[in-house]
């Protein structure tokens, strides 16, 4: 026994026992605890997880669908199948006797590690000397707490891809320009989406604190954060070119994590769960390329058996930190409870807390 487990405290790294466990030992060890749990625990999976994780979920849903369900569920323990920060997401928008873990802490978002807090307090001095008090920041949810926090105290909101356009639409009824951190795709698609030309919309680059704008800035009306995804900027018009060369016969359908470039091309883009249920609608035999994650287009693959689907970039691999959370983790996670110890909670400050739920509920009330 080590000296850390001598005095109840949890270490984070996963435990050697856990590597060696068979497959069917850890299903059934997970079946066992969760049933012995019941309503006092509720695992929320992410539609971007691993078959083996999904198999347990509770529900599985787009970060749209997870945020409402956390903030409805009253279980004692949530086991947050997903990325960071919507197990910061969780913990924000439930009450104080529930506590929300993360399997594996390695499990970040390298798109919400592109909008750091000192960066974006710097740059929005910066842009409120160029622009005064005609701003709203908006920050899509795959961002980390303290981001939300500052949006929500500076009358903001965050958005998903299912409620960009929604979210976009009030926040142009509210000021003249909107900061939208930190997906500069999603933020440009979905402007785009709503009548804003492209030369309406500058980037600001936050590793130089300057805007990268050929124009007049008086004409800015959005204001794009530099960052993106790792995940489905590695969809690209090569892609879709030669899917229309090789392929004429597949429909193009793709997240507005993807490029501007590679949206216009596409037949259809949407959120996760707009993909979900494009595909799912769409009559049997029909053929889809889909850009997205790799997890999930499996998942489209092997639930309809009757339609062709692949993805669009056939060398694409799944999100390495959705990939984090596994079946040795969350055994670890559950068995962590069932001897009542919490492993890996995930604890938001209580004012950062407080003012990324102003923004969070500003999401939900228009949602
Ligand atoms: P949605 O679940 O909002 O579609 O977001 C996709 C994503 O990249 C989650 O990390
Ligand atoms: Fe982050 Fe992209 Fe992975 Fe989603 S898919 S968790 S945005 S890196």
């Amino acid at each position: 026994m080590s000296v850390l487990d001598l005095l109840g405290i949890e270490s984070q790294l996963l435990p050697d026992k856990y590597k060696h466990m068979s497959v069917d030992v850890m299903e059934r060890e997970i079946g066992r605890i969760k049933k012995e749990f019941g309503s006092r625990l509720f695992i929320p999976g992410h539609h971007y997880q691993k078959d083996e994780v999904v198999q347990f979920a509770d529900a599985a849903g787009d970060s749209l669908q997870l945020a409402q369900l956390s903030s409805e569920n009253d279980a004692e323990y949530i086991v947050f199948c997903g990325v960071h920060f919507m197990a910061e997401t969780a913990d924000i928008l439930t009450d104080e006797h529930q506590k929300v873990i993360l399997p594996d802490m390695r499990a970040g978002c390298s798109m919400a590690d592109m909008a750091d807090i000192n960066q974006t307090e710097q740059g929005w001095h910066k842009m409120q000397d160029v622009f005064g008090d005609t701003i709203i920041p908006l920050t899509y949810v795959n961002s980390t707490a303290a981001i939300k926090a500052f949006v929500g105290k500076n009358g903001g909101a965050t958005v998903t891809s299912s409620n960009a356009e929604r979210m976009l639409e009030w926040a142009l009824g509210e000021k003249e320009r909107i900061l939208f951190l930190p997906d500069q795709h999603l933020g440009r698609n979905t402007a785009y989406d709503l009548g804003v030309p492209l030369d309406k919309m500058a980037v600001w680059n936050p590793i130089v604190n300057e805007f990268e704008y050929d124009g007049d800035l008086e004409d800015v009306i959005v204001i794009l954060w530099k960052g993106h995804c790792s995940v489905h900027e590695n969809f690209r018009v090569q892609n879709v070119e030669h899917l229309r060369r090789t392929r004429p016969d597949m429909k193009i359908i793709v997240h507005p994590e993807c490029s501007r470039e590679v949206v216009s091309l596409s037949d259809y883009a949407g959120s996760t769960k707009y993909i979900i249920d494009k595909i799912k609608e769409a009559p049997s035999g029909s053929k889809w390329a889909v850009g997205t994650e790799m997890n999930l287009v499996n998942r489209l693959k092997n639930n309809h058996p009757d339609k062709e689907i692949i993805s669009l970039n056939p060398q694409m691999c799944p999100c390495l930190t959705m990939n984090r959370i596994d079946l040795p983790h969350l055994l670890w996670s559950l068995e962590s409870l069932e001897k009542g110890r919490i492993t890996n909670q995930i604890k938001v400050e209580p004012l950062i807390a407080e003012q990324a739920k102003l923004a969070l509920d500003r999401m939900l009330e228009r949602t």
